[in-house]
């Protein structure tokens, strides 16, 4: 299949935009084959954790997505239930996806290329009504092709937790070196002000990035780089997971039922060495890579013993976006040009994370560095709408996930696709949870 397939460039409906959002579609599936590849019918037919579907679910999820916004959907507005029930993950929470029927990895593969070819054949003729917010720039086709990317980082996520031989991931995209030392807990400071934050994007921001709007934020210090596996390692070393005030009543009862005492995956080997694994590759830890695999209590804990605090996702975003100098609003911290693997850690091709100073364009206005991709960063925040908030084009994307359950995480990370990274985008998980790639960085008032 090539690109050709999509609307052909001469056609005067078809806008650069939509162009973009069909390049999109293709390389998403280009990935999905690549992340599949190595895998074999029992890899993928297992439920390697309860956190986690079947890969064969969430192969079968994908295409039924895409049935349903681009060949569905377009003959007549649907319903997000109409999803077929053994791919509602409504219908079937992904503890239980394990016992569902589900075709071979064979069949799975022959679906996405039939329900893809329908659509290409379909979309060829599509005109983009500019009236209609779905059809848009093709916006409709870029959300099919972000979910297909926000797949892939869940799969990532199995193939990480997998059972049995290690996944062995096919590393195209190599990781450079830190360009310069990182100076542990080093913070800049932020003004403060009134800053804009959101967007008002209809060419594939999610409903949650909207509206744009104004905070008022009062002058905060942020760290300059992720905190590092180095500082991390410390804090586990001192008995930092020991200490009772380091940890809210909330964190302390998840530390105590779960005897956790480091982050997931880092052993400690015989020689009193932390090791970490990264798909099939296990290394002493980095102490230049910033700590992965870290749910929301460690990640507080930690601030807490360094005296300081998780910021706030306002907070977060202004650091990475805002110019107070100028008082712009950046799309990327580099500025506005789009993600690729060579400005920044995106892209998940390199199954890991980079040093903290291994991309020197990847720093923000006020000289924050790595804020997209290699690990997702935690913030303080609870998930809500933004001002003004509507669902779009559906309410189980976010709005069903609104309220205090969950903390908003920012950024991306290695396994977030270049066509999802961007500064406005917010994902959100329990405070509990560690199979993200997540880490963090720390803030404190000013
Ligand atoms: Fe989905």
């Amino acid at each position: 299949m090539t690109t050709s397939a999509f609307p052909s460039a001469n056609e005067q409906h078809v806008t650069e935009r939509v162009r973009r959002a069909f390049a999109s579609l293709e390389r998403a599936r280009q990935h999905t084959l690549a992340i599949i590849g190595p895998l074999t019918d029992d890899d993928v037919s297992r439920q390697h954790d309860t956190l986690m579907s079947p890969i064969l679910w969430d192969l079968g999820h994908i295409a039924a997505f895409e049935k349903l916004w681009l060949l569905q959907n377009l003959d007549g507005p649907i319903e997000f239930s109409e999803m077929p029930g053994t791919y509602n993950p409504f219908e079937h929470p992904r503890s239980t996806r394990g016992s569902l029927p589900l075709p071979t990895l064979a069949g799975q593969r022959e679906e996405l290329a039939r329900v893809r070819q329908a659509v290409i054949e379909r979309l060829s003729a599509e005109a983009f009504d500019a009236n209609d917010p779905l059809l848009r720039d093709a916006y409709v086709v870029r959300m099919v092709a972000q979910h297909e990317r926000q797949h892939q980082e869940t799969i990532l996520q199995t193939l990480q937790l997998k059972l049995g031989e290690p996944y062995a991931a096919p590393r195209a995209i190599p990781l450079p070196s830190g360009t310069s030392p990182a100076v542990e807990g080093a913070m800049v400071r932020f003004p403060g002000g009134p800053v804009r934050v959101g967007t008002d994007d209809r060419s594939e921001a999610y409903d949650n990035e909207r509206s744009s709007h104004d905070v008022q934020l009062a002058p905060f210090d942020i760290d300059i780089t992720p905190v590092t596996n180095g500082a991390y390692r410390a804090f586990v070393d001192n008995g930092g997971y020991d200490v009772r005030e380091y940890w809210s009543d909330a964190g302390w009862a998840w530390r105590t039922e779960s005897g956790v005492r480091a982050p997931k995956h880092w052993t400690r080997d015989n020689n009193g060495e932390w090791t970490t694994r990264s798909m099939d590759r296990v290394e002493r830890i980095d102490p230049l890579r910033p700590v992965c695999h870290v749910c929301y209590h460690e990640a507080e804990a930690y601030a807490r013993s360094v005296g300081k605090r998780l910021p706030t996702e306002q907070e977060w975003e202004a650091a990475a976006t805002w110019n107070p100098e100028d008082g712009v609003q950046q799309r990327y911290p580099w500025g506005n040009d789009e993600p690729s693997s060579a400005l920044a850690n995106v892209d998940q091709l390199s199954f890991g994370t980079a040093q903290v100073h291994a991309y020197p364009h990847n720093v923000s206005p006020i000289g924050c560095y790595g804020m997209i991709g290699d690990v997702w960063e935690w913030t303080s925040s609870d998930f809500h709408g933004y001002p003004g908030f509507e669902a779009f084009p559906y309410p189980e994307y976010s709005e069903v996930f609104f309220g205090s359950e969950y903390k908003v995480l920012r950024g991306g990370s290695w396994a977030t696709s270049a066509d999802v990274a961007r500064a406005t985008f917010r994902n959100w998980d329990y405070p509990i949870r560690r199979q993200i790639f997540a880490g963090f960085r720390c803030a404190r008032d000013a």
